[in-house]
């Protein structure tokens, strides 16, 4: 079936059809386009274009047909070339005729950004929950060992001692930021395009307010041409889903080298790891490396949007038919991936000895140490070559940091107040970093609190 074909003359060939149907993927959208249909259906009521039976009769057929595509086999043999056709044929099969009354003054164009924009508003809230959920492992994961240490590092080198729920609250904070993208993003798709018609606008009396009201949107799109048009919403998605896809990368690559033998400092669970098929020892980090790979995936979608709606003619173009495997791509890609990096999270466990070893075989320290001289007055210049000269004679000497005694230090250089000798063990040094936002003990259980909060307030 149709909804055009009057002034053909031919058939569309069958290489055309197979080209250009999208039923195959936008069957996602199906129960979206019976929402929106139902909703068209009460507003040709009050528009005077349906009886009130009419109006009954098809928002009840509409309703047994997203009863039946909760079957299997619902889809089999339809070659419809669009979701949206193939909703009208199986109206047409329940109500007969009267199916011919649905596309009053209701363009595909319109429909199609309607359907968009319901199915992706609903996907970002399970997102947003997906997000809440791994943000609260995180915290969990925290506080499982409150005073862990760990360098962190810069350049990939041991550059400063952190306390472990400092390291993932950094991750918490990207994941909350990316929580608040996804917000604007439903906030972006939560303009109600029906009543554009295909461009120009409806020529039929449709209440679009109405219409808003009953389908959840918060506004109305406030030009026609521009809601023919517009999937700047898809694009603030897929651009908010690269973001949290970046940051699972980034935890995913964190934790595989943290895993490592070479590290040491956290273990994967059996669960979410795997084997060889020859090297009997591994223990491979295949969850975190897929994570990490599949953001190129979610990259690569958003890239491909923008480059097929960059120069298109105002307004409607069949290229925006190619947005929809983009979108489902990537919204199935986040949501496994947040899924993954949660379960691989809540089953991780840390080495807090290898992790503080790990500090204390290196000059950590050294920054605490600078600081140090520089509260007691010596120019800060003066301190950072002081210290990086007791960093190379260690080095040369084979000494680390706790070798040093308080007279050794002192001998070294009479800056060095004995005091200052304490802050050779990084644990000591954190305790000097309770500025807001910083590493410190005392700092950091704020931090752990405040985000639970934040969490909760979420709401999800
Ligand atoms: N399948 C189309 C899409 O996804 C629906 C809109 C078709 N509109 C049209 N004028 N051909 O974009």
């Amino acid at each position: 079936m149709k909804l055009w074909g009057g002034r053909f003359e031919r058939a569309p060939s069958e290489l055309f059809e197979r080209f250009s149907e999208s039923l195959s993927f936008d069957r996602r959208l199906l129960e979206a386009d019976i929402r929106g249909s139902q909703a068209w259906a009460r507003a040709l009521e009050r528009a005077g274009i349906l009886t009130v039976a009419e109006r009954e009769t098809l928002v009840r057929a509409l309703e047994e047909i997203a009863a039946e595509a909760r079957q299997p086999g619902f889809f089999d043999g339809a070659a419809d070339e669009d979701v949206h056709t193939l909703v009208i044929r199986k109206l047409r099969e329940k109500a007969g005729e009267l199916a011919g009354k649905m596309h009053t003054g209701r363009s595909r164009n319109e429909q199609v950004s309607l359907d968009t924009r319901l199915w992706l508003r609903q996907e970002i809230g399970h997102h947003q929950n997906r997000l809440a959920a791994l943000m609260g492992s995180l915290l969990a994961l925290a506080r499982r060992y409150p005073d862990a240490i760990l360098p962190g590092f810069t350049h990939l080198r041991r550059a400063q001692a952190v306390l472990w729920p400092h390291y993932l609250l950094a991750y918490f904070e990207m994941f909350f930021r990316d929580w608040q993208r996804l917000a604007a993003a439903r906030r972006a798709a939560g303009a109600m395009p029906l009543g554009s018609g295909a461009l120009a606008g409806s020529g039929l009396p449709i209440d679009r307010a109405q219409i808003a009201r009953e389908l959840g949107f918060d506004e109305l799109t406030r030009n026609s041409m521009d809601a023919a048009s517009d999937r700047d919403f898809a694009l603030d998605f897929l651009h908010a889903a690269c973001l949290a896809m970046l940051h699972l990368s980034r935890l995913a690559e964190d934790w595989i080298l943290y895993s490592s033998e070479e590290f040491g400092w956290l273990e994967l669970a059996d669960e979410v790891t795997s084997g060889s098929s020859l090297m009997p020892q591994k223990k491979n980090p295949d969850a975190l490396e897929l994570v990490r790979g599949k953001c190129g995936r979610v990259l690569g979608s958003y890239v491909s949007l923008v480059a097929t709606l960059k120069g298109l003619p105002m307004t409607y173009n069949r290229d925006m038919q190619e947005d929809k495997e983009r979108l489902f791509d990537a919204s199935d890609t986040l949501g496994a991936c947040l899924e993954m990096t949660r379960a691989v999270a809540d089953s991780a466990r840390l080495n807090p000895e290898r992790t503080a070893e790990a500090a204390r075989q290196s000059w950590v320290v050294a920054t605490d140490l600078a600081e140090a001289l520089a509260r007691s007055g010596v120019p800060f210049e003066r301190a950072h070559t002081l210290v990086g000269r007791l960093v190379l004679e260690s080095l040369r000497s084979g000494r680390r940091p706790a070798d040093w005694t308080p007279e050794a230090l002192a001998a070294f250089a009479p800056e060095f107040a004995p005091e200052m000798a304490r802050l050779l063990r990084p644990e000591e040094g954190l305790k000097t970093r309770e500025i807001p936002g910083g590493t410190g003990p005392a700092a950091v259980a704020a931090a752990l609190d405040e985000a639970a909060r934040r969490l909760r307030e979420l709401g999800t």
